[in-house]
């Protein structure tokens, strides 16, 4: 998933910041590719609003799915088959190459990758709220297969449209793979619902669990949410947050019933006027404090990524060694 479209402050100012003649007729040429829906690629001029609200959001995005590997790769060594540790261990390698795509697309914005993990290892970039929750049985990887990557595909489809390139180019392929977790998710459930009483309770249980943190996954209500305008007419954004949110709910309650099991939530009756599935409201206090660092996982996610990092240096020191070691060769003039 996994924009919540969420500030990350102190990124770096680039770009044009004179108000000239040039500058008019290079924002005219922008809006007119914007209007009729064309592409934005990395070599073309770009408002230095439009190039930091893609960078912050295809960060967040990126730090999402590399954090978002955290819950479920804590249940690859305790999967409960050959054939679902095999399936765990390729899904949660697919979230590693989503953050791979997404920080290369950040870089086209002349982000630099350091710079874009220093801020998730300090803290002060967002990543999504629902990595901050544990998975406590083998019934959560299954519940995070089917309703945290369905959320995620029900945001991230709008996105193979936006008007960035390099941006909506990854999604095409992300939300291919997307698709394989959502599946793979409801058919280890949907085994387990065709088990054991105590599996069924089991699966009951997460789903009580994961219910409301997914449904927060698609960001705070279109009221609250300040920057959704913009990203809208830059074409970055196709849906709103509440519209999305309405697609999911409405989307998995025929899911739930082919599981067998309950969405935990009384208010969540069809209304025939709207023709769409009502809810309950959200504890957006909840959501804050997640957002915020102060979720059941937050110091824990933070601290095993940091850790990830710091022991992957002598990779990072071997690759720069052999990179220099092959320009040497390639030019021994100019390294000497
Ligand atoms: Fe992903
Ligand atoms: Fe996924």
């Amino acid at each position: 998933m996994y924009t919540q479209s969420l500030d990350l402050p102190g990124q770096p100012q680039h770009g044009p910041t004179s108000a000239n003649a040039d500058q008019a007729a290079r924002q005219a040429a922008f809006d007119a590719r914007i209007a009729e829906d064309a592409k934005i690629e990395p070599m073309d001029w770009m408002p230095e609003a439009y190039r930091k609200t893609l960078v912050r959001q295809i960060s967040q995005h990126a730090h999402s799915e590399i954090i978002g590997m955290q819950p479920e790769g804590n249940w690859i060594s305790r999967a409960p088959s050959l054939k679902r540790k095999a399936i765990l261990l390729a899904k949660v390698q697919d979230e590693g190459g989503h953050g791979l795509y997404l920080y290369s697309a950040a870089e086209t914005l002349d982000a630099s990758r350091d710079a874009l993990l220093d801020g998730l290892h300090s803290g002060r970039a967002k990543y999504s709220s629902i990595f901050n929750y544990p998975t406590l049985t083998w019934a959560d990887v299954g519940v995070i297969g089917w309703l945290v990557d369905g959320a995620a595909i029900m945001n991230q489809i709008p996105l193979c449209r936006c008007s960035y390139g390099p941006y909506a180019r990854a999604m095409i392929r992300i939300c291919k793979e997307e698709s394989f977790h959502q599946r793979q998710g409801f058919d280890a459930l949907l085994s387990m619902m065709r088990g054991t009483e105590a599996q069924r309770a089991m699966v009951q249980d997460a789903v009580d669990r994961w219910w409301f943190p997914v449904l927060m996954m698609f960001g705070p209500p279109d009221a609250a949410s300040t920057n959704s305008t913009q990203t809208m007419a830059w074409g970055i954004k196709r849906i709103s947050n509440d519209d999305l949110r309405q697609k999911f709910v409405d989307a998995t309650v025929e899911q739930a019933r082919v599981l067998g099991v309950t969405l935990p939530d009384p208010g969540l009756v069809w209304n025939d006027e709207r023709g769409h599935y009502d809810y309950s409201p959200l504890d957006w206090e909840e959501f804050w404090r997640v957002i915020n660092g102060d979720g059941p996982c937050n110091r824990e996610r933070l601290a095993t990524r940091v850790k990830a990092h710091e022991d992957g240096a002598w990779v990072r020191e071997a690759a720069l060694a052999h990179a220099e070691k092959r320009a040497r060769r390639a030019s021994p003039a100019k390294a000497a």
